[in-house]
């Protein structure tokens, strides 16, 4: 059996699965995040591990994990977890949708160097930039740095004990090479930093350490359990389900939104606010765009109006046409397509026929729109598909997934499982690390359900994401 480790922004989740790839056991705790500042967004790293243990816990009530033979890890992406010499957390770990660093993300995107080296623009919201904000504001803190890990791997040395990254996540540092996928000594020094401040680099199918033993002895682990290199989450969604060649292309509804396309080769387009990074297999590389609020946006809704997400999006019925009320979801900035991390959202054309069912549909068409802002950024690079699978939470939603259909105009299919996520991508990247070669990993899970665009609405969509590319223009001169 193989356990994939999931850690995501609002919680952790573990899933046990055979070497058949069926789930045989699944467990999650919740996570909060601290929003102390306009802007910031940060997590508390001694949190992460006390939600794995309680996964661990769980997950050895339901079978016994003496049979597991490796462990992938999959998790929130950027994150900057600065430690001292002894591996403590120096500061509060600073998160992927954390814009405080604009200024110095702005500072390091002027240097061609970055653009070039790590094929991105360099984001607020990216690792590098966050390490620089606490150079300038804390230097003391900054001068008793020893490592810095992303979130996923600050787990793994709990788990392993050692400092190991991997291609996926590292590429979303702005230190990374990510043609050669290896650290860049240039960039790191223009940061003030070496080689020595980041872990050792792995591919994510490869073995990156051992379970520990004590940890081993504790939850009912054989010795030496191997821990695989794993991967940013959306790498490792992608990896759970299948999309890891040209032409296939996922959409997750989680905290953020992503549209993911899974590339033959390196296709950086740095100009553009296109991600480009390394995938969680060797040789492999893929792109997406990033909205840094999907059901954020929904559950910030439903906190506003004392409801759930759930009971918000349980009666919308069929799909309506976009009315005159228009969401911008731009709770904390924006990435894909316009890297603006002072914008913030609005609700425009709001009229006293807005309900609270119509005002819900506005912030679900809203993500759809920043969605397809997406798309248009990626296809402007080239990159296409003809089809799209469904993974993430805001997934469950029917009718958010057929005004998304309808609004990028591609079906989407939900593959059975969908809810795994990242968890699931994990832990088949363990499988591999533990079997080797012979694995399938283009592999993809029956697909569920097929949600088609709707035919009937695509000119209403059309007009809706014309009217939300206005506002986008106007709201940033107000924001
Ligand atoms: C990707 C990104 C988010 C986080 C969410 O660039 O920032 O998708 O990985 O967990």
């Amino acid at each position: 059996m193989h356990l994939g480790l999931d850690l995501g922004t609002s919680g952790l989740k573990g899933v046990v699965i055979d070497d058949a790839q069926a789930v045989m056991a699944s467990a999650s705790a919740p996570l909060e995040v601290s929003r102390p500042e306009s802007g910031w967004s940060e997590q508390d790293p001694a949190h992460w591990i006390a939600a794995c243990e309680t996964v661990l816990e769980a997950l050895r009530t339901q079978i016994d994990l003496i049979a597991v033979q490796s462990i992938g890890l999959s998790g929130q992406m950027h994150g900057a977890t600065a430690l001292d010499v002894r591996d403590q957390p120096l500061w509060p770990s600073i998160l992927w949708n954390d814009t405080r660093a604009a200024d110095e993300a702005a500072a390091m995107d002027a240097e061609p160097t970055f653009r070039s080296i790590t094929g991105n623009i360099v984001f607020a919201g990216f690792t590098a930039p966050k390490v620089e904000w606490l150079r300038r504001t804390h230097p003391s803190v900054f001068e008793r740095i020893a490592k810095v890990l992303l979130p996923k791997d600050y787990l793994r040395l709990w788990l392993t004990g050692e400092h190991v990254s991997e291609m996926s996540d590292a590429a979303g540092t702005a230190w990374l090479d990510t043609g050669a996928r290896d650290w860049s000594d240039d960039l790191l020094e223009h940061c003030h930093l070496t080689r020595n401040h980041m872990p050792r680099l792995v591919e994510g199918s490869d073995a990156s350490g051992h379970l520990r033993g004590e940890l081993c002895q504790r939850f009912g682990f054989r010795s030496g359990v191997v821990v695989a290199g794993g991967g940013g989450d959306n790498a490792a969604s992608a990896m759970g389900v299948g999309v890891v060649s040209e032409g296939d292309a996922f959409v997750s509804l989680g905290t953020s939104g992503v549209l993911f396309a899974a590339n033959g080769a390196y296709q950086p387009d740095p100009e553009t606010a296109v991600h480009t990074f390394c995938h969680a297999v060797p040789g492999t590389w893929h792109q997406m765009g990033v909205i840094l609020a999907a059901t954020d946006t929904l559950n910030w809704f439903a906190g506003l109006t004392g409801s759930d997400a759930a009971t918000l999006t349980r009666d919308l019925g069929a799909l309506h046409a976009p009315g005159k009320a228009l969401f911008l979801p731009y709770l904390s900035g924006e990435r894909t397509p316009i890297n603006d991390a002072a914008i913030r959202g609005a609700f425009v054309g709001l009229e006293h026929a807005t309900d609270r069912q119509a005002a819900t549909r506005a912030v679900l068409e809203g993500v759809c729109f920043a969605l397809r802002d997406c798309q248009v950024a990626l296809e402007a690079t080239g990159t296409r598909y003809a089809s799209l699978l469904a993974v993430g939470g805001g997934s469950q939603s029917t009718y958010w997934l057929t005004a998304l259909a309808t609004a990028l105009d591609k079906p989407i299919a939900i593959p059975a499982g969908s809810e795994l996520g990242g968890a699931f991508g994990a832990a088949r990247l363990g499988l591999m690390a533990a079997k080797g070669a012979g694995i399938e990993i283009a592999t993809k899970p029956a697909t569920e359900r097929l949600i088609e665009p709707d035919p009937a609405l695509k000119a209403a969509f059309d007009d809706g994401y014309a009217r939300y590319v206005q506002a986008r223009t106007a709201i940033g001169d107000l924001s």
